[in-house]
């Protein structure tokens, strides 16, 4: 069938852009990079080539078989794709003299190709450090942003073209219309493929995967794991699917009863809970770092499990293990060849790979965003307490809790932005603790610097992007809420801050505070996820918080919500009656170059 090959250089992106085209109407399916160009001629319509992390000019990165380009197939490349284009046809690509992480204006200079009935400026979603600095002969720009010149470029005779920024994510306004100028005009793609369509295509590919087997599936009670429960029951019939629930403690409060309740009123008939949180506590108990804890959690839902269906009696060659395992989960493992490890997800640890490897995983919603699986849950018919439900990861809380081994005070950046880099002026700290975060199709793991005595969301969005394109150590900002007239002191808790069911109780209260003062203001539908980070820092209680509410359509990419000041007011507030609290910090990164959780 005629469909848009995507030939994946590792990005975070890939899956998204074959969405995006799917979502168009056009059907698209990813390549490997080493595909020849005689394979990709068969049926491709147009070629898309990704973005990814490395640099083109790296001895070990990806390249791709020259001869795609003198097929008269139409090739688009994004990012990395973009300045391969440049580099592979004559140009030049080189490290830019500023990085862009985020949201940037392009002005249109051509209107003929792809950036037809593109409105000028426009913003576009960036995420880059080396710039195309010198065009292939019979390219023309035909869009530029402040800090990048090339940033859309196209011969529109042969039909190549390259955009610096990511048309597929939704934070780019216009790259809906700019994909649709290059699959349907340049590429003349035909529109055959929806959603509808693939239902009786998805049930009947977890028959053939199932041959006669049962499967077992831990339920957390998310969108994910319920859509995949009612399409394994659809598919194989109740008695054939055992769903299990497991309490790690990690979940918010009062969080399980409410689950169970959601899913029996569902109809799910298989369910049963267990709790497991002393066995949680126990292998977690000592632990700080991000990946040694997501690693251990996996593992232990892995052992609780297999204890699970030991103790059920299940024979393991009859059954299989089903996962809600939705793209985002794969792909930021490090899922396809080329892309970095930004954090391994629980259902990606090595026991799993390995049980994959068998054939004894099912997981039919792998290759589909959060948005589509809601879609699919809606066509299954599924209630709105579980399909509009926020995500929340299946570690739970236990990486919303940062952990430090002892209180050296000691920051390994300290670099303040310069002022020329920075457009506000205002107090600012570097906080004395890191995050995850993903800057170029990298992971980080940085600092946050605090900010304070600014209100303006805008000024604040400019200048959390300022710093964060401008200065490597730190990749995300966070603003103060509780600001006093007083400098304030950060530091970090004398005695070592660990996973214990003391901090994740005091999570659990502040969770439960913020997030019932924002559903009660009306915000909860409007919110994507609102995650509550706790931090061992400050100068009392060595305890802050961070709120994280962000919006966002498919997780890959999204923007800090902008709370009415009033309405954060309120939630400060009842948080520091807590007497438990030093600080109260507000999120203000978007992802890139912040990741949505911290951890
Ligand atoms: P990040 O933090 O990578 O999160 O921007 C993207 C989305 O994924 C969720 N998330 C997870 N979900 N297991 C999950 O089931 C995990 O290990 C995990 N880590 C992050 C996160 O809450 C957000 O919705």
């Amino acid at each position: 069938m005629r469909h848009i090959a995507i030939l994946d250089f590792g990005s975070q992106y890939t899956h998204l852009i074959a969405r995006r085209i799917r979502e168009l109407g056009a059907l698209a399916n990813i390549y490997p990079t080493d595909v020849t160009a005689e394979t990709v001629k068969k049926d491709a319509a147009g070629i898309i080539l990704s973005g990814g992390p490395q640099s083109v000019y790296d001895k070990e990165s990806p390249q791709i078989d020259a001869a795609i380009f003198n097929l008269g197939v139409p090739v688009l490349g994004l990012c990395y794709g973009h300045q391969l284009i440049a580099r592979t046809l004559g140009g030049s690509v080189a490290p830019g003299t500023v990085r862009e992480y985020g949201r940037a204006q392009l002005a249109v200079r051509n209107t003929e190709s792809l950036l037809a009935e593109v409105n000028s400026p426009t913003t576009v979603w960036m995420s880059h450090g080396d710039t195309v600095t010198n065009l292939p002969e019979g390219f023309i720009t035909i869009g530029s942003t402040a800090d990048c010149e090339h940033a859309a470029v196209a011969n529109n005779k042969r039909n190549i073209f390259g955009f610096q920024f990511h048309p597929e994510v939704r934070h780019t306004e216009a790259g809906m219309r700019m994909l649709n100028n290059f699959v349907f005009n340049a590429c003349k793609a035909e529109k055959n493929w929806n959603i509808e369509g693939m239902m009786d295509d998805i049930i009947q590919e977890i028959q053939t995967q199932a041959k006669g087997r049962s499967v077992f599936l831990l339920v957390s009670g998310g969108v994910d794991s319920s859509v995949c429960f009612a399409l394994l029951e659809k598919a194989l019939g109740a008695e054939q699917v055992y769903g299990l629930y497991v309490d790690t403690g990690f979940m918010r409060k009062n969080e399980s009863a409410e689950i169970k309740r959601n899913l029996e009123s569902a109809g799910f008939g298989n369910l049963h809970v267990l709790d497991a949180s002393d066995t949680f506590y126990q292998r977690l108990a000592g632990i700080t770092d991000p990946e040694e804890k997501r690693k251990i959690i996996g593992q232990t839902f892995l052992d609780v499990k297999d204890n699970a269906a030991k103790s059920l009696g299940l024979d393991s060659e009859a059954w299989m293990l089903g996962q809600g395992t939705i793209y985002p989960d794969t792909i930021e493992t490090g899922g396809t060849r080329h892309a970095d490890t930004i954090k391994t997800h629980h259902n990606r640890v090595d026991a799993i790979q390995k049980l994959i490897a068998q054939g004894r995983v099912i997981e039919p919603l792998k290759e589909f965003y959060k948005d589509e699986v809601r879609h699919i849950g809606s066509l299954l018919g599924l209630p709105d307490a579980i399909i509009k439900r926020h995500p929340f990861p299946g570690p739970g809380l236990a990486i919303r809790i940062l952990c430090s081994e002892s209180g050296e005070q000691q920051i390994d950046a300290e670099l303040p932005p310069t002022s020329s880099q920075q457009p506000l002026a205002t107090p600012h700290h570097i906080l004395p603790i890191r995050s995850v975060g993903v800057q170029g199709d990298n992971r980080t793991y940085a600092h946050p610097l605090a900010v304070w005595g600014e209100t303006d969301w805008e000024k604040l969005d400019k200048f959390s992007i300022a710093v964060t394109n401008s200065t490597k150590e730190i990749n995300r900002v966070v603003l103060l809420l509780n600001a006093r007239n007083m400098e304030p002191i950060f530091k970090r808790s004398p005695k070592a801050a660990l996973l214990t069911q003391e901090r994740t109780a005091l999570l659990q209260e502040i969770d439960h505070i913020a997030l019932s003062k924002a559903t009660d203001a009306g915000l909860y539908d409007d919110i994507w996820q609102f995650a509550v980070v706790l931090a061992p820092i400050g100068y009392r209680y060595f305890e802050s918080v961070i709120l994280r509410p962000v919006v966002s359509q498919e997780a890959m990419t999204a923007h800090f919500a902008r709370i009415d000041h009033t309405i954060l007011k309120k939630i400060t507030d009842a948080i520091l009656a807590t007497d438990s609290i030093d600080y109260v910090f507000y999120d203000i990164t978007n992802k890139p170059p912040g990741t949505i959780e911290w951890e």
